[in-house]
């Protein structure tokens, strides 16, 4: 399979789909979001993006469905061409599609050897390897702490450097190798799991995509739309969390002249939606999502 869809009964509940509506499906991927929307529209029409071409074999054979394969960035720009100006609603699941872990040479999974691949959009001209084998420690250490989380970034950028002294590191075993000594005793997996995760993050400016989504998103929704984020961790989560709450990615909310909030979401769900064990059980890779719904006021 493809991609097995997460959240998938509360997600499409959460966009509140009316039958002639336009909606958009930023995240294709195998394709189980969209197709539940479409079995919800009678009229209305769907618009999808997905940066990697692999996501192009699963389009759908619909006169109300366009997928576009490109990054969701240019949003805005993708739904002008395509004459729409204002949508009812937006889904957006975030990262990486089991696809695209279980395809060996794509290089996301710590499972394979593979080369240090981990492009989202096989257009791209820069790999992973570009990463770990030009930048100054400085810049390994910070995307590490910050998009990994790891306690020992450090001691992670120090290996790496040494290492590139006698050699590119050009694959996924190899970079495991040399990092092995800031392995903590217990969690192997978990760590590994965490340093592909912030070198994946970093090529594909995960977080600032989000950020310019969410901007477009609130540009596009009608007022009733919904926006309809599903995240896979906490940076991306608190972004749309603030996002929704304040306009803004600090979090913190403005108020106009008379002391009112300048707000643009009503919040639905105060806190995030998570899979049941049941979900859980079933598909082992919804374990951290977190899904975030509002409503365009
Ligand atoms: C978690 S999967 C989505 C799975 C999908 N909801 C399904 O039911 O099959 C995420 C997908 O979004 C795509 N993607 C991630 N970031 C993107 C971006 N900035 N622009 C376009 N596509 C992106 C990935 O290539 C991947 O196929």
């Amino acid at each position: 399979m493809y991609h097995n869809p997460v959240l998938l009964q509360k997600s499409i509940e959460g966009l509140n789909i009316i039958p002639d509506g336009v909606y958009v499906d930023v995240t294709f991927g195998g394709g189980g979001h969209s197709k539940a929307i479409l079995h919800k529209l009678a009229g209305g029409r769907l618009i999808a993006f997905d940066q990697d071409t692999d996501a192009v074999k699963n389009t759908i054979d619909d006169e109300r469905f366009i997928l576009v394969n490109h990054n969701f960035q240019f949003l805005k720009n993708f739904l002008r061409l395509h004459q729409v100006s204002q949508v009812n609603g937006i889904l957006a699941d975030l990262g990486v599609s089991s696809h695209q872990f279980d395809v060996p040479e794509r290089g996301f999974s710590t499972r394979f050897d593979a080369p240090l691949d981990m492009r989202m959009s096989q257009n791209q001209q820069n790999t992973a390897a570009d990463i770990v084998n030009t930048y100054p420690e400085e810049e390994l250490r910070r995307l590490l702490k910050d998009y990994g989380e790891l306690k020992n970034s450090w001691c992670i950028s120090k290996a790496i450097m040494e290492t590139r002294e006698s050699g590119a590191i050009n694959t996924t075993a190899e970079l495991i190798e040399y990092i092995q000594k800031c392995f903590p005793q217990h969690k192997r997996n978990k760590f590994l799991a965490q340093v592909f995760q912030a070198l994946r993050i970093e090529l594909n400016d995960e977080m600032q995509t989000l950020k310019l989504l969410l901007e477009q998103a609130n540009e596009l929704l009608i007022p009733g739309g919904r926006l309809v984020v599903i995240s896979y961790h906490s940076l991306e989560d608190r972004l749309v969390k603030n996002f929704i709450k304040s306009g803004n990615f600090s979090g913190i909310i403005n108020k106009d002249f008379y002391g009112n909030p300048i707000v643009s979401f009503k919040p639905i769900t105060r806190k995030p939606i998570v899979p049941d064990d049941e979900e859980i059980k079933k598909n082992n890779r919804a374990r951290s999502a977190k899904l975030r719904i509002a409503e365009k006021l």
